[in-house]
């Protein structure tokens, strides 16, 4: 039997959104505008404040300093979304989020432009050594030599990852005059006049400047150490703005001091600090021509306000049709707006037999389903009834009472 509480969609002022951690407000006026009930708040609330202020909260927005723990969930008895305002969400304790059929939703490409011009700017700024001459005249004194320094135009950019944010930086790259090449695990059409290279190590004999876009995962950790490094041309120059694992760091400031590499910027790192002013190492402190930055490839105004309105629109989805696309743990449902007729969704334990049981209620009280939608991952699984406008509480209750049932809305 359910053990919480399903709700309806309507009336949406009922429906009450908490938005924590100063997320950008244009995400309160769409969520606002749509008819909800919305409060924005700046920081992050202490466990027990957090506790106490999720409790009838339908809608929970945080930004990655809110941990969203099981005894958290427990408390919201009304949650029916989490949404996540930033690209990850380790924040929020998944397994309990999904036993409990809360489908958490995330904005993993909403930022893909700004960490892409990020990456042009350093190429530019690389291979003209403008921060150790910026840092130079600081310092009084006058560093005015071409030496080292190179257009970008006609040089070689290797992109290894071609995926959203690699493809951007191809056609950046190009409208800068650049020649551009990438190695994609995955067949991916070139932009523009950007040439695929069937091999990682082919890539790095090629070209002048290579840039890693790729994931972490465990092929992409330490893809970048001394061997690598070696196959680079003389005088390369790497720039990382991917994951801090996928770069060996010692490796590479061996290559920078012995010369091999002219030049280096780097973005993430395998152990950052956790807050703004907090103390930092890493072993590329120090040599010049590299760039460091603390993980901010993504991190403009721009990309919170992106982040915002793809969040604020995937939550207006789910909860005025049920459409789960962009959710991280429940499986994602593409669904059609809703006409003339009730939906009930249904997110339930997935194992054998689940479907039959829901159908066999609506046999029983001779109601026609219209469409039926079933998506299911390794724990749950979605299903959305769409039937005709006379559905009963009776009916409802009994969906409800499926044994592995964990929650059930019904939109009219
Ligand atoms: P994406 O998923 O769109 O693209 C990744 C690409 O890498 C895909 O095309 C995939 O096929 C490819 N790939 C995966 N494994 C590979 C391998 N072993 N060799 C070659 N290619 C491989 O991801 P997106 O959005 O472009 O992000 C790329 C990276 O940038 C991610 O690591 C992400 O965490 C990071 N990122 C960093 C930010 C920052 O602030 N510095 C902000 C946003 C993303």
């Amino acid at each position: 039997m359910a053990s919480r509480e399903s709700l309806t969609s309507y009336p949406k002022e009922k429906i009450k959104i908490l938005l924590l951690e100063g997320v950008h407000r244009s995400a309160h006026e769409s969520l606002g505008e749509d008819g909800f009930t919305v409060e924005s708040q700046a920081g992050v609330p202490g466990g027990s404040e957090l506790a106490r202020k999720v409790d009838g909260i339908h809608v929970l927005g945080i930004r990655s300093k809110t941990r969203i723990t099981p005894e958290i969930l427990s408390k919201a008895r009304r949650l029916l979304a989490i949404g996540c305002f930033c690209i990850g969400t380790d924040q929020v304790n998944l397994e309990q989020a999904t036993a409990l059929g809360i489908p958490v939703f995330n904005s993993p490409f909403s930022n893909t432009r700004s960490v892409a011009e990020l990456v042009i700017g350093e190429i530019i700024v690389l291979l003209r050594r403008i921060f150790d001459k910026s840092r130079a005249a600081h310092e009084g004194e006058w560093q005015k030599e071409a030496k080292g320094c190179f257009e970008v135009r006609n040089k070689r950019l290797g992109i290894v990852g071609y995926g959203h944010i690699g493809s951007q930086v191809s056609i950046l790259a190009e409208a800068l005059g650049m020649q551009v090449f990438y190695y994609d695990i995955v067949d991916k059409l070139p932009m523009g006049n950007a040439v695929r290279m069937q091999s990682l190590e082919k890539l790095l004999k090629s070209v002048d400047i290579v840039s890693l876009h790729v994931p972490e995962d465990k092929a992409t950790t330490g893809m970048i150490g001394e061997g690598q490094l070696d196959r680079m041309k003389d005088g390369g120059y790497l720039i990382n703005a991917s994951r801090g694992k996928v770069v060996d760091l010692d490796a590479l400031a061996r290559a920078l001091h012995g010369g091999k590499l002219a030049g280096a910027a780097v973005d993430v790192f395998p152990e950052e600090p956790k807050g703004t002013g907090e103390k930092f190492a890493c072993p590329l402190q120090g040599i010049p021509n590299v760039i460091l930055t603390p993980h901010v490839g993504g991190s403009t105004k721009e990309a919170q306000e992106n982040i915002a309105r793809d969040l604020s629109a995937k939550l207006i989805r789910f909860i005025n049709n049920g459409s789960t696309m962009g959710c991280v743990n429940i499986p994602q449902v593409h669904l059609p707006v809703l006409r003339d007729h009730h939906r009930i969704l249904h997110i339930h334990r997935n194992v054998p037999g689940v479907l039959s049981k829901v159908n066999d209620v609506f046999s029983k009280f001779a109601i026609n389903v219209e469409s039926q939608y079933l998506k299911t991952n390794e724990k749950v699984g979605y299903l959305i009834v769409d039937v005709k406008r006379d559905i009963s509480d009776e009916v409802f209750a009994r969906i409800k009472g499926i044994e592995e049932t964990i929650k059930a809305r019904i939109l009219y």
